[in-house]
Order: C-alpha cells, then structure tokens, then sequence
C-alpha cells in the first residue's frame, strides 16, 4: 500500500476550511494504514516568531487531530522538530540544490511580497519540506494547488540527488486534495491569512456572533431564492443531514411565508455546529486537562517517525560518503 504523508504547518487556531478540507480527508485515509502526519513546527518559525503563540498552535493542531480521532488508527502523528535528521537531510539535499529553482519558488515570492522577511530560511523552505517527504519515503503527498510546486521542487531534489549518488530517495508523486474549498465569513476562501476564519471549536457567544458576521443580502425573506448562491446554504451544506437540506432548498425557492429568513439560516447555522462538533469539543476539553496525553502521542509518533527517518538519513549519508 502506498505511503501517505502531509505536512500541517501550526501558523494559527486550525479552521473549518482545515476541518473540512483536510482534517477529515487525512483521517479517511488514516484509517486505510501506511499514513503519516506531522505539525511543520520547524516551517512556522519561518513567519511566526511568537513562542506562546507557536506553543499554542501546535498544541490546538495536536488537538484538533486527536479529537477528531486520528490516535485511534495506525497513523503515525508527530511533530517535525522531534525528529531533528529531517533537517540534517535537508542538509544534505540542499547541496545539491540550485539557488536558481529557489529563486523561482512561487511561495516565496508571494510571501515576500508580502512584507514577510526574506530569510534564508523562507528561501530554503522547500528544501526542508523535500526533506520532510523523502525522509518518510513518501509516496503520494496530498496538497492544494498552492503547494504542487513544493512537491515539483522534491522531486527535483531527490532526481539531482539520486543522479549523483545513485538511488536513495523515493520519488514523490502529490495529489491534489479533492475537497471542496470552504469559504470564508466574507465568501472568499477561508483562510487565517483573510481575517475570515472560524476556528473549529468556537462556541456559544463568539460562535454566535462570528455567524452574525456571514454576509447576507438585502432579499425580503418571502423573495424566492436560489441556495446555491447563499454562503449560508452552502455552509450548512457541509453540515446538516440531506433530508433537512432538500427542505430548506425547497423552501428557499418556493418563497412565501414558509421560507427560512437569514437570521433563521443563521441560528440553524450555529445549532448545526454545536451539534456536529460536540464530540470532538468533548475530546479536546478531556485532552486539554491532560496535556500530558497529548505529549505521550507525539512522542509515541515522534520513535516511530524517528526510526524511518534514521534509516533514510543513514542511506543518505553512506550514497555520498559521509559513512
Ligand atoms: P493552510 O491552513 O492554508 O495551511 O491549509 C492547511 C490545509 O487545509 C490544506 O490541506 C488546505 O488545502 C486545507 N484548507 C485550508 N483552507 C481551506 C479552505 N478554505 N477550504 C478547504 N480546504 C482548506
Ligand atoms: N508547506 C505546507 C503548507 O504550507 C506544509 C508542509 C510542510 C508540508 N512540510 C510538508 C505539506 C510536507 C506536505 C508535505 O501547507
């Protein structure tokens, strides 16, 4: 069975876009087997440099896995900075890497565009995350668009180096994530980057009022409308059984005096994700009393991620003559 790996980079509180579009994916998968999923925490540091707030994502990310309850699969769960040979990989990957396709890289150029600070480390990003793939001997890396040229750069990588050294790394092929994009409170994508997000466990007051937020039109509620151009239809879309779904879709295009208003949409909204997330806020609250169970499954992930990595990095070191 091929072998499955992700990367989740801990750069703020993990969204419903997350949730829906990869938390729940990876954990389909994770319960195929041969599945690998890791906190980029060693990436973060490339644009966030706050260590509470690094503390509390990676915690939040951990959690938000293990609520949704990847510790009961055979997935391999762990944090990128406890297993240091990946940076020792990346390392020696980076010897045989142009400065040229780092120049090219897409995510760096937007990121600096941005104003973030044009690092080294944000230049040889894509090394560490070569690295973070070919230490696992990954065979399919699931990303949206925005990372397939990552995946391109590793299989460069691994080519250049497997064509000097003879064969040690295992090519890489991505797949792009088949999930739907959730959109954000204002309708565009969501993203912690939009200031559009809403964290998976927000709750009673905030979660009522970051409903309040989603942007609505100004129809009366009798005026027949079409659900599929309503970001409030389309939310309870991921959420509410099909049967409750058909009838509100009904109602919606009839109009009258029996369709839903937006603040009726918006309070089945809320309802709908205290509902659905009740479990996994149940979790998460049980995790957070003993952080030390959150602790003991990264570190059972991290022997476990640690041992294939050795074993690659050794591979690595014997083809160029370091052993
Ligand atoms: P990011 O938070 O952008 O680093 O993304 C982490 C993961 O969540 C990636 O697999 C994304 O494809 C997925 N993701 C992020 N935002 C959305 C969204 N709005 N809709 C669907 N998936 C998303
Ligand atoms: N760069 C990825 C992102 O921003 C996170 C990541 C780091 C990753 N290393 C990885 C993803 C390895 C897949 C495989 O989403």
């Amino acid at each position: 069975m091929k072998r499955f790996l992700s990367g989740i980079q801990p750069s703020g509180l993990p969204h419903l876009g997350n949730w829906f579009g990869a938390v729940q994916m990876h954990l389909e998968r994770a319960k195929q087997g041969n599945a690998y999923f890791f906190i980029a925490d060693y990436h973060a540091l490339t644009t966030l440099q706050d260590p509470e707030k690094l503390r509390e994502y990676v915690r939040e990310i951990a959690v938000t896995y293990l609520a949704a309850g990847l510790g009961e699969t055979e997935a391999v769960f762990w944090r990128q900075s406890d297993v240091p040979e990946v940076t020792e990989i990346a390392w020696l990957l980076s010897t045989v890497t142009g400065m040229g396709l780092l120049e090219r890289g897409h995510s760096y150029k937007d990121k600096t565009a941005k104003g973030i600070a044009a690092s080294a480390g944000l230049l040889y990003y894509p090394v560490l995350m070569a690295s973070d793939i070919l230490a696992y001997d990954a065979d399919v890396v699931p990303v949206g668009k925005d990372q397939v040229q990552h995946i391109e750069m590793t299989q460069d990588m691994a080519g250049y180096w497997n064509s000097t050294y003879g064969q040690t790394f295992r090519r890489p092929e991505w797949e792009l994530s088949k999930t739907p994009k959730v959109s954000g409170l204002d309708g565009q994508k969501m993203s912690k980057s939009y200031g559009n997000a809403l964290w998976i466990f927000e709750e009673g007051k905030a979660l009522k009022k970051a409903i309040g937020r989603i942007a609505t039109d100004s129809r009366p509620p009798d005026e027949p409308k079409d659900p599929k151009g309503l970001l409030l239809f389309e939310w309870l879309e991921l959420l509410l059984p099909a049967d409750e779904l058909a009838d509100l879709a009904r109602r919606l295009q009839t109009g009258g005096a029996n369709a839903p208003g937006y603040g009726e949409l918006k309070a089945r909204l809320v309802l709908a994700i205290e509902t659905h997330f009740a479990d996994a806020r149940r979790r998460r609250q049980e995790l957070l009393t003993h952080p030390e169970h959150i602790e003991a499954a990264l570190a059972r992930g991290a022997v476990a991620a640690r041992a294939v990595a050795r074993e690659v990095r050794d591979r690595a070191l014997r083809a160029c003559g370091l052993r």
